[in-house]
């Protein structure tokens, strides 16, 4: 089936009634079905299917070995995501094994499709969850004590949907198999709407990295308190949200988001008592912990000044990644040279490449636009990219 018909038959699992789009949280209902669902397209390919110990599904064209070729993405999604990001690595990866079923190909190499695990960190915080695991690149009992909002555990979510959290952690094994690693992705930007090419090969990540900030004031009346009285903790959350724009904007290239600040307990008649934000900060080489610095000063001048304390907690970091030079080079080559693309986007590749020979490619979205429902792939981008995902697995499989 191609790749378009293959999202089309994920195309109800998981939308999100809120934002329109998908979540596709780990572990939740729509995530285990597009695990089964991707299970059973692996199987009809005859993939053999094994899941490791930290979640990530494998499938298997042949024996597992070293030197294996290995492609994918993940089907997990941020809170009312587009349809394309991660599914479009994995879609097309089953289409390539179809279609080089069909052209009579047998790989000469080991060969495997992977779906790792909460790549987007959309439910337990850190993002890459799977392949940080498998690489070692978190702490089993960090990641094992992650929470998700309702403040339940990933080992309990994990072993509430049948895997033995007790065993998750470095897989050096199963690392040790990977000889190259190449996820397809949609591109995350405008890129390629400026470049006019419907895929390009992926060049580098900029470094990334989340940040929790916690908020305590004094919980208190909306009516009765007098302004002066007040210890109110949005203050000072607010006053870190314009901060990380304006210092951001300071800097070349150095991005700085809040995408979600949770008031506890959130009544419209009720001063908070704590205010939690989350802050997404990316900077290109080594400027993200003096950007993150000078909002955490800037958090702790206005926590002060309103009375209140904060409390600041690093969750995930990942340093600057250029993808493997032979592995662009071949690709560049053997896709006719198409344009070579940065991402401010994170990937599992990225953290692979930090092991293994790693990289990407990417497939035009023409609205420029990604982690909402208007990120696109017109058909015949799709149908570009799991072509040319198709051809450099043939010759990386020879
Ligand atoms: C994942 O898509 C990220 O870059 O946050
Ligand atoms: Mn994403
Ligand atoms: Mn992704």
């Amino acid at each position: 089936m191609t790749a378009s018909g293959l999202l089309a038959e994920i195309g109800d699992v998981g939308r999100d009634p809120k934002r329109g789009g998908y979540s596709r949280h780990a572990f939740e209902l729509p995530e285990q079905e597009l695990r089964a669902w991707f299970g059973e397209r692996a199987l009809g390919l005859g993939l053999d299917v094994d899941t490791d110990h930290n979640g990530n599904i494998w499938a298997w064209w042949g024996a597992p070995g070293p030197d294996a070729v290995v492609t994918g993405s993940h089907l997990d999604s941020v809170p009312g995501g587009g349809a394309f990001d991660g599914p479009l690595g994995v879609v097309s990866a089953l289409s390539a094994v179809e279609t080089l079923r069909e052209r009579g190909f047998r790989p000469g190499k080991p060969f495997a499709v992977v779906v790792f695990a909460e790549e987007e960190g959309g439910r337990f915080g850190v993002p890459c969850l799977g392949s940080r695991l498998l690489t070692g690149t978190i702490d089993a009992d960090k990641a094992r004590g992650l929470r998700d909002a309702d403040g339940v555990t990933f080992a309990e979510a994990a072993a509430k949907s049948g895997f033995d959290p007790s065993l998750a952690g470095p897989d050096p094994e199963r690392l040790g198999l990977i000889g190259r690693f190449l996820e397809l992705h949609v591109e995350q930007g405008r890129g390629l709407i400026d470049l006019g090419s419907p895929v390009a090969v992926g060049s580098t990540v900029i470094a990334h990295g989340r940040w929790r900030f916690s908020f305590t004031g004094q919980g208190n009346h909306a009516g009765a308190t007098l302004i002066e009285d007040r210890a109110d903790p949005m203050l000072p959350a607010a006053r870190t949200v314009t901060a990380a724009r304006r210092i951001a904007k300071s800097r070349r290239a150095a991005r700085a988001t809040v995408g979600r600040l949770v008031p506890t307990p959130g009544g419209t008649n009720v001063i908070a008592s704590t205010v939690d934000l989350w802050l997404d900060a990316r900077v290109p080489g080594d400027g993200t912990r003096a950007l993150v610095d000078d909002i955490v000063d800037a958090a702790r001048q206005a926590a002060k000044e309103e009375g209140c304390r904060v409390e600041v907690t690093r969750e995930s970091y990942s340093g600057d990644v250029v993808f493997d030079d032979a592995l662009r080079r071949d690709l560049g080559e053997w896709l006719g040279g198409p344009p070579e693309l940065p991402t401010g986007a994170g990937h599992d590749a990225a953290i692979l490449a930090g092991f293994v020979p790693a990289g990407m490619l990417y497939v035009r979205n023409p609205t420029g636009i990604s982690h909402s429902p208007e990120e696109f792939a017109e058909a015949g981008d799709v149908e570009a990219g799991a072509n040319a995902l198709t051809d450099v697995l043939e010759r990386l499989a020879r």
